[in-house]
C-alpha cells in the first residue's frame, strides 16, 4: 500500500454507517429476541441500501430515517418476526449505535494533528446527531453532513460536492474513508482520496475504481496522513 498519494491531504471525511458506526450493533441488542438475529440484520442493512439506490433512481426520495424503517418491515416479515414493539425498539437501538472501538482515539488524533473531520453521510440529521453524541464525538466533528439537505443518496456525485463545499477544499485535498465499497469507488470515482476501510473482509467491488488504500479498520489511518 502506497503512502505517497495521501500527500496533500487537508480535511479527513467519513462515512458513518459501518465506518464509524457497527450498524449490526441495534440487532446485537435485541439478538435473544429474534430466531435468526445476524441474518435479520444483513438483511436489514442490505435492504436499507438497496432502497436508498432505488428511490435516488425513481426520484421518490424520503429521509434515511423512514428508509430504516421499510426495510426492518421488510426483514422482520422476511424472517417471520413482525412485532410492532420490537421494531421499536430496533429503531431506538438504530439511535444509539456503537462506534467501533478505535474510532474515538483515531478521530481525536487526526483533529489533534490539526485536519479538518466530517461526517458524509446518507443519516437523516437526527440520526447522525443521535449517533455522534451516543459515541461522544461531537467535539470531533467540524461538521456532520447530511444527504437530507439535498434529498439524492450516495453515490450520487452531488452528495461528495457538499464536502467540497463544506470543507472549502479541493477533492484532491480531502481523504474519504468508508467501509462500503460501493461508497469507497464513488468517494474515488468524484475525485477524493479514499481509504477503504475493509471491515468485513469483502472483495473488492468491480466499478472502475480502485481505492488509494485499503485498511481493516481505522487504526491505521493516521500513518498515512501527511505531517500538517
Ligand atoms: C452512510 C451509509 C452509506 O452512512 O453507510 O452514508
Amino acid at each position: 500500500m502506497s503512502t505517497k498519494s495521501f500527500e496533500g491531504i487537508r480535511a479527513c471525511v467519513f462515512d458513518a454507517y459501518g465506518t464509524l458506526f457497527d450498524v449490526h450493533s441495534a440487532v446485537g441488542r435485541h439478538a435473544d429476541r429474534l430466531p435468526d438475529a445476524s441474518a435479520v440484520s444483513l438483511l436489514w442493512r442490505t435492504k436499507q441500501l438497496e432502497y436508498t439506490w432505488l428511490r435516488s433512481l425513481m426520484d421518490r426520495y424520503v429521509d434515511f430515517w423512514q428508509i430504516t424503517q421499510d426495510a426492518l418491515d421488510f426483514a422482520l416479515d422476511t424472517y417471520r418476526a413482525a412485532d410492532a414493539a420490537l421494531k421499536d425498539d430496533l429503531m431506538q437501538a438504530y439511535l444509539e449505535l456503537s462506534c467501533y472501538p478505535e474510532v474515538p482515539a483515531v478521530l481525536n488524533e487526526i483533529k489533534d494533528r490539526g485536519f479538518r473531520c466530517t461526517v458524509l453521510s446518507n443519516g437523516s440529521p437526527r440520526m447522525l446527531g443521535s449517533a455522534v453524541k451516543n459515541s461522544g464525538l461531537q467535539d470531533v466533528f467540524d461538521a456532520v453532513i447530511s444527504i437530507d439537505a439535498i434529498g439524492i443518496y450516495k453515490p450520487d456525485p452531488r452528495v461528495y460536492q457538499m464536502a467540497v463545499d463544506q470543507l472549502g477544499v479541493s477533492p484532491s485535498e480531502i481523504a474519504f474513508q468508508s467501509s462500503n465499497a460501493w461508497d469507497a469507488a464513488g468517494a474515488g470515482a468524484f475525485g477524493f482520496k479514499v481509504a477503504w476501510i475493509n471491515r468485513f473482509g469483502q472483495q473488492p467491488e468491480r466499478l472502475g475504481t480502485v481505492a488509494d488504500a485499503e485498511l481493516k479498520d481505522l487504526t491505521a489511518l493516521p500513518g498515512l496522513l501527511p505531517d500538517s
